[in-house]
């Protein structure tokens, strides 16, 4: 069992060409996907490709530099633009991220991000969602799988959450009609479902995955939902090999809590996503563990971990730095970089699989700094 687990974690090619898996574990977003079709183009041996980097806010430095000394010690062929928040309103973004660190994303067209905080009802624009609008990454997608050597309730999770990153609910369109009543507009789009789902179907084609569940509440927003819907059946018929259904929202999470194994690879709308994905790094151990990568039009893909910046926990040398690694192993793979991503992934399972360094989330006493010097050493 552990070695099935193992090697469906550390998966990626070699789990494809050794078993021939009908559904080969989650490869942290291989190469294979629409868009990282114009990342071959990345690929070189010789010159240093330039990535952006944003630690961002809160514990964002500390993991980062988590990435930065393991990037150095496995040599991987990554030269960082960083890039930090404003403490001023820049007027061309209308928020905190300056005009260059997202030319700097155009430019590059791939990057690693740290968690980015927003302060609540204070009517800023919030970063994550400057981010993908102006760069258009569109599709969120995040591998959740169990963690070979790392005990949770459940261990057979592997299933991959692809949510709609652009409108829904996060449209920020929201107003008050009259005193004490305020409404908030969602936008559901053709072509933006359509985009994604597209993605999901590609995605898991490309991936020997063998079933795509579209999560919805169709039954009551007949009309955005609706439309939702209407756009992945169409796409699932252009798929005749990969199994469609859907699942209402409340009912998905009760089968999610029930039994992980019940999905493969789930679409769904962007609050229904940010919701969902949250509930399945529960299921693996939590959200310091979990990886993800926004895809954009055009090739863009910008990793980021999934938790927050994590304010109680600052500054203190304690967090966990698992899921930006992880995060930045689906940049290479992105990158075609497969070599770098497989020994980095590899050390990061190893040393927590083996126990000995583990951060507080995870049960254990270590660093930040010592975890990250434990990975090295298993590189
Ligand atoms: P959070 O994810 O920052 O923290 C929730 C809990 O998880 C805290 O107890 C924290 O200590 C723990 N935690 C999170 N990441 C951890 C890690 N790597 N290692 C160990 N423990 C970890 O969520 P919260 O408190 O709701 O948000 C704080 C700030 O982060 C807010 O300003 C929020 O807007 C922002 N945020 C940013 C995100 C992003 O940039 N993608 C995502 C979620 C929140």
């Amino acid at each position: 069992m552990a070695s099935h687990l193992l090697r469906r974690a550390l998966g990626s090619r070699s789990t494809q060409f050794l078993s021939g898996a009908a559904k080969p574990s989650p490869s942290l977003l291989s190469s294979s996907s629409p868009s990282s079709q114009a990342a071959r183009v990345f690929s070189s041996d010789s010159t240093p490709i330039r990535a952006t980097l944003f630690p961002g806010d809160g514990i964002g430095p500390e993991i980062a530099e988590s990435v930065k000394q393991v990037f150095r010690e496995a040599e991987v062929p990554i030269e960082w633009e960083e890039h930090y928040v404003g403490d001023q309103i820049d007027p061309r973004t209308q928020s905190f991220l300056t005009w260059e660190s997202l030319e700097s994303v155009r430019k590059n067209r791939v990057g690693l991000k740290g968690p980015m905080a927003t302060p609540i009802g204070k009517g800023h624009r919030s970063l994550n969602l400057t981010l993908r609008k102006e760069l258009n990454l569109y599709a969120n997608v995040r591998p959740c799988y169990s963690l070979p050597g790392y005990k949770t309730r459940y261990d057979d999770v592997n299933l991959i959450t692809i949510r709609e990153n652009t409108e829904g609910e996060y449209s920020g369109l929201e107003h008050q009609v009259v005193r004490g009543v305020v409404e908030s507009l969602k936008i559901i789009t053709r072509q933006a479902s359509l985009r994604v789902a597209e993605y999901a179907f590609h995605y898991a084609k490309t991936h020997g995955r063998e079933r795509v569940s579209a999560i919805h509440k169709a039954n009551i927003m007949q009309k955005t939902d609706g439309l939702f819907l209407k756009c992945c059946r169409e796409v699932a018929e252009k798929y005749p090999d990969i199994k469609y259904e859907e699942v209402v929202i409340d009912n998905c999470c009760m089968m999610l809590v029930k039994n992980p194994a019940l999905f493969d690879v789930l679409v769904m709308p962007n609050l229904y996503g940010d919701i969902i994905s949250d509930l399945c790094a529960g299921l693996i151990g939590g959200l310091g563990l979990t990886p993800s990568c926004n895809i954009g039009e055009g090739g863009i893909a910008l990793a980021e971990a999934v938790h927050g910046s994590a304010p109680d926990i600052a500054g203190k040398n304690l967090a966990n730095p698992t899921a930006l690694l992880l995060s930045s192993v689906t940049m290479l793979r992105h990158l075609e970089l497969h070599d770098k991503a497989d020994r980095i992934q590899n050390a990061i399972l190893s040393t927590i699989a083996e126990g000995k360094f583990r951060t507080a989330d995870l049960g254990g006493a270590s660093s930040t700094s010592d975890f990250t010097k434990a990975i090295c050493d298993h590189l």
